[in-house]
């Protein structure tokens, strides 16, 4: 009799191979490789048979706008783009217990007074729901629930479901009883996703996916998912923080980038319409090491302090430790601050921390993270309502970045007066200084080394460090 052939998927990245190794070659990750049984064998090319030809057609048509489902959580609806579209499929992601659950509840029953929507729970039994459903204060939503984890039951029950929403909660507990391997694993989570999503795309609702992002790479993170969904959205968050962060970041129906803020409190989540305030809220007067940088996320303004400490360091190679930014950044910085602005790091150890938990991405937080360790080393506190951005390129030059009005405009709204950012090249259609907010000083500096001057200690006064 023949051996039964098997197979090895990556359990992170989906990759197979025929022999079992240590290391994934596709990810680099250790110990994920799982035996799997292969799937039902692929044909072995087209063969004689010839296809049906494809009409082409032209780019303009009259297709219309899909529908979208607005649930009227503002937060949520941006992120998916102004409402999920009917028959498309989202996956939202997120470590376990960030609240995912408790969004999607919230979600789910927010739409329950247009459509009925369902809730298929792999995880929890009805009651846990229930009792959730009366924590948040919608137990009265005619929403849908099932605790359930077969796909063709599944299938079975969503028969005749042609609009509103369906939301499955997770994709890592279902399984399809035609495969041999367990729940969780690579094979599975794919097979899942492709029969719900087919359904979803067959009858026209629009489909959820919760997928669980694990770190030891045991169970199939939704990354072998993502290119199946038409939207990926994460649910983002730091335990010892209430406040989280849902961001698009693919989204055939939008834009990605954009992000909804909300915040967990006692009954679920609540949106947070203003960030900016919030990031804000316990900012210490005239410390040194502190700035607050501008920043956008997708088309907002978002105000975060970035908080800096340097101290002379005891070991070999100082310490650097970053906590919401890239850490090979800092390092830029911190060697074009000492090659062209003179400013002397090399022995001190460095720390750079994003107050409240957000992480940035953007290369305008160079010239705000520049300020916070020019005055931690000089000892002298940036002036009170200063907002800071700009990128910093390698020969100290500053660059200019995207939506500077839009930037300082919000910097006016919270009550800065004072803003230090790239100069600009002016054009015809720029915009007067005066349309940026009359009260606003604006200081433009093309190189980091204005930047000296600005935060140096006066005369006499010892630097500290
Ligand atoms: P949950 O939605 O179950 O997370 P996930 O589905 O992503 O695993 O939420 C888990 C956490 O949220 C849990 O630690 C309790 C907390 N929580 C609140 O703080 N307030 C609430 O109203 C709810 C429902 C949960
Ligand atoms: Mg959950």
């Amino acid at each position: 009799m023949a051996r039964k052939d098997v197979n090895y998927a990556c359990q992170k990245c989906g990759a197979a191979t025929s022999k079992w190794a240590g290391r994934c070659e596709g990810c680099g990750e250790w110990n994920t490789l799982v035996e799997e049984a292969v799937p039902e064998s692929a044909p072995k090319g087209l063969g004689r048979k010839k296809g049906r030809r494809i009409e082409f057609e032209g780019l303009k048509g009259t297709s219309a706008h899909p529908p979208r489902q607005v649930t009227g959580i503002n937060e949520f609806d941006r992120v998916t783009g102004g409402g999920m579209v009917q028959g498309s499929a989202l996956l939202v992601g997120g470590d376990p217990g960030i609240g995912k659950s408790t969004l999607l509840m919230q979600v789910t029953a927010a739409l329950s007074g247009t459509t009925q929507p369902i809730y298929i729970s792999g995880e929890e039994a009805i009651d846990q729901l229930r009792l959730r459903a009366d924590r948040l204060g919608v137990a009265d939503a005619p929403v849908a629930l099932a605790a359930a984890t077969s796909v063709r039951d599944i299938v079975a029950s969503l028969d005749g479901v042609t609009s509103g929403l369906v939301v499955i909660d997770s994709i890592q507990t279902m399984f399809v009883d035609s495969l041999e391997s367990a729940p969780g694993t690579v094979s599975q989570v794919r097979t899942s996703a492709q029969e719900l999503i087919r359904l979803a795309k067959r009858q026209g609702f629009a489909l959820i996916l919760v997928g669980h992002v694990t770190k030891d790479g045991q169970i199939a993170g939704p990354r072998v998912l993502e290119h199946m969904v038409d939207t990926v959205l994460y649910f983002e968050g730091d335990g010892s923080h209430q406040f989280r962060i849902l961001r698009a970041v693919k989204n055939r129906f939008g834009a990605t980038d954009e992000i909804g803020v909300f915040e967990m409190t006692g009954k679920g989540l609540a949106e947070v319409a203003n960030p900016s305030a919030m990031f804000l809220a316990d900012r210490d007067d005239d410390v040194s090491g502190a700035s607050v940088f501008a920043g956008m996320e997708g088309s907002r303004p978002v105000l975060v302090e970035i908080q800096s400490l340097t101290a002379s360091s005891a070991l070999g190679t100082p310490r650097r430790a970053v906590v919401g930014w890239d850490s090979g950044r800092l390092s830029m910085i911190l060697a074009v601050l000492e090659s062209r602005a003179g400013l002397t790091l090399g022995n001190m150890d460095v720390y750079l921390n994003v107050v409240g938990g957000l992480k940035i991405s953007e290369p305008a937080a160079d010239l705000a993270v520049a300020v916070a360790l020019v005055s931690s080393v000089s000892g002298v506190p940036v002036p009170r309502e200063t907002v800071v951005f700009g990128e910093i390129g390698l020969s100290g030059e500053v660059r200019a970045v995207p939506q500077i009005d839009a930037r300082l405009k919000e910097a006016a709204k919270l009550g800065f007066t004072r803003a230090i950012i790239p100069a600009r090249r002016r054009s015809k259609g720029d915009s007067k200084e005066n349309d940026r907010g009359k009260n606003m000083k604006v200081m433009e500096i093309s190189r980091l080394e204005e930047l000296m001057t600005l935060l140096s200690p006066p005369e006499g006064q010892r630097r500290h460090g």
